[in-house]
């Protein structure tokens, strides 16, 4: 597995049974099945080439393997204590958490980008965050939640910027504001910006800066 992906795994707790949601590969199914977090996995992805990839990887599991071709949560056969989902953007994980009519309790998610839309649909859904922290890999800042059934309540930075982000500022964090920092300057201080793109990045500077 990628060191992306162990992060990811290294994240879910133990579970009677979980779902790797848009699975692609299968490399998490096969991990958390093989190091013991569950006995069962419903591996799913809208793409059925890519479910075949999982399919091929997990042959020799049997019926502790249960493929399902479809978009999220829908027409599961069951709902599994846990679901994973990563690597994709933030807009397809609320697609996905809006259109399930249940949800697991546990997610452990991994948003590639617009995290902000997915810490708000978690709270709005009725999940309490555990984790929130951004981390780096092969070049690229991810954000990984992973939140259970219950009651949270986030601020504004908090859901702009992951709360563990805010209170204990990892070097990942840090590091992906500071080069949105040196853009954002790039911008006020270009001669052929517009005047309004100059303003919109003053306006996020000033953010950026209050919470560093
Ligand atoms: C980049 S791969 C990520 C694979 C793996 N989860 C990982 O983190 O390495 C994204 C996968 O999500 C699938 N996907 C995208 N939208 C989906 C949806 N709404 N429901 C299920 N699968 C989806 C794609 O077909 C693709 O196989």
């Amino acid at each position: 597995m990628t060191e992306r992906l162990e992060i990811v795994f290294s994240h879910i707790k133990k579970t009677e049974s979980l779902a790797d949601v848009g699975c692609d590969h299968g490399y998490i199914a096969k991990a958390c099945l093989d190091r013991g977090v569950t006995n069962s996995v419903i591996i799913s992805d809208v793409s059925s080439k890519s479910l075949q990839k999982a399919k091929e990887l997990l042959k020799n599991y049997g019926d502790k393997v249960v493929p399902v071709v479809t978009d999220g949560f829908t027409g599961f056969p069951f709902i599994p204590e846990t679901a994973v989902i990563a690597g994709m953007g933030g807009e397809e994980i609320v697609h996905i958490l809006l259109g399930a009519n249940t949800l697991p309790k546990r997610l452990v998610l991994a948003p590639q980008k617009n995290s902000d839309k997915v810490r708000r649909t978690l709270t709005k859904k009725g999940y309490k965050i555990e984790k929130d922290f951004t981390f780096f890999s092969s070049g690229k800042y991810y954000d990984l939640i992973t939140c259970s059934v219950g009651k949270d309540s986030y601020t504004e930075l908090e859901y702009l910027f992951g709360r563990d982000n805010l209170k204990d500022k990892g070097k990942a964090f840090i590091d992906k504001i500071n080069k949105e920092i040196e853009l954002l300057n790039g911008v006020i201080n270009s001669e052929t910006a517009s005047a309004s793109s100059k303003a919109e990045a003053l306006s996020r500077l000033a953010v950026l800066k209050e919470i560093l």
